[in-house]
């Protein structure tokens, strides 16, 4: 569950990036956040991650408040997350298992759940032949599948997606789409950030419109082709691969150490990929 309670983000230098700012999203939602350049979206998604503080408000994610959350405790509640970046973040000298496997290795969860839940959550964004590829062996579709397998290793709460179709080719942003749907189907909350007004009139659904740091258009909108919306496949391919799987067990949250610092690392080696990279940065 996502709550923003009268959040307002002034930076310094005096912009006003958010401006009261109420919205309070489901466990079980999926919503396509959209607004023009500027308008303050990224700033909110920064909010949920806690990479920045509200001026004013009350953010609350997963049932944390985070306008309270001690730093210490935020590598905890970064554990309830997963995130998707528009420029895929995937480390290049890693292949697709090992970036994936990363993940867990850093939360110290046991080498023998690594070993069934990698290849399961590979399976599930149909990435099986490429598992011991490199990132750059990898179309744009690939590289974004890979980083929703990756965000999705962790059995998050909620997936955060700031743009994943900004950098890949408009065909392959539906199949993207289609697999965050066929994730929410599973029952994770999904928040998507999106530039692409074709995206979201396609697949409808929740459409929260930012503009100048105000939700100026926040309702529920009917798809014009969600009858041809391959779910059922995509739906049918997850249980396949959960059968497959089906004697792996699932995380149980004391198998980690509360102490490890989990995102922190992950996210500071991710970033500074991204930038040897090149990558696009907003
Ligand atoms: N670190 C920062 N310091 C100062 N101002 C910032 C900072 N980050 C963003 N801003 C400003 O805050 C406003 C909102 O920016 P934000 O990145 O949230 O927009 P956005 O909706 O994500 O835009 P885009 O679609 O281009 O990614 C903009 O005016 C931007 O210039
Ligand atoms: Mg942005």
């Amino acid at each position: 569950m996502v709550e923003l309670q009268n959040v307002s983000v002034t930076y310094a230098g005096g912009v006003d990036a958010l401006n009261n700012v109420s919205l309070k999203i489901n466990d079980g939602d999926f919503a396509f956040v959209v607004g023009s350049s500027g308008a303050g979206k990224s700033t909110m998604i920064k909010l949920l991650l806690k990479e920045i503080d509200a001026t004013s408000g009350v953010v609350t994610v997963n049932g944390y408040n985070l306008s309270k959350l001690k730093k210490r405790k935020i590598p905890e509640f970064r554990r309830t997350l997963g995130f998707v970046f528009q420029d895929f973040r995937l480390i290049p000298s890693m292949t697709v298992y090992e970036n994936i496997a990363f993940v867990l290795r850093v939360l110290d969860a046991p080498l023998k759940y690594i070993r069934k839940r990698v290849p399961y959550v590979i399976s599930l964004v149909g990435l099986h032949a490429k598992t011991n590829s490199y990132p750059d062996e990898l179309s744009g579709g690939e590289k974004q599948r890979v980083a929703i397998a990756r965000a999705l290793v962790n059995d998050p709460q909620l997936i955060i997606a700031d743009e994943p179709t900004g950098n890949i080719d408009p065909e392959l942003s539906y199949e993207i789409v289609e697999l965050l749907k066929g994730i929410n189907d599973q029952g994770t909350t999904i928040l998507m950030v999106t530039h692409e007004h074709d995206l979201v009139r396609h697949f409808g659904g929740r459409i929260i419109n930012i503009t100048n740091g105000e939700i100026v258009y926040d309702e529920v909108v009917t798809g014009t082709n969600s009858e041809i919306l391959p779910e059922v496949e995509l739906a049918q391919a997850m249980e396949n691969a959960a059968r497959q799987n089906h004697n792996y067990p699932m995380p149980e949250s004391d198998m980690y150490d509360n102490s490890t610092p989990y995102v922190d690392d992950v996210i500071a080696a991710i970033t500074s990929t991204a930038a040897n990279q090149g990558g696009a940065e907003e």
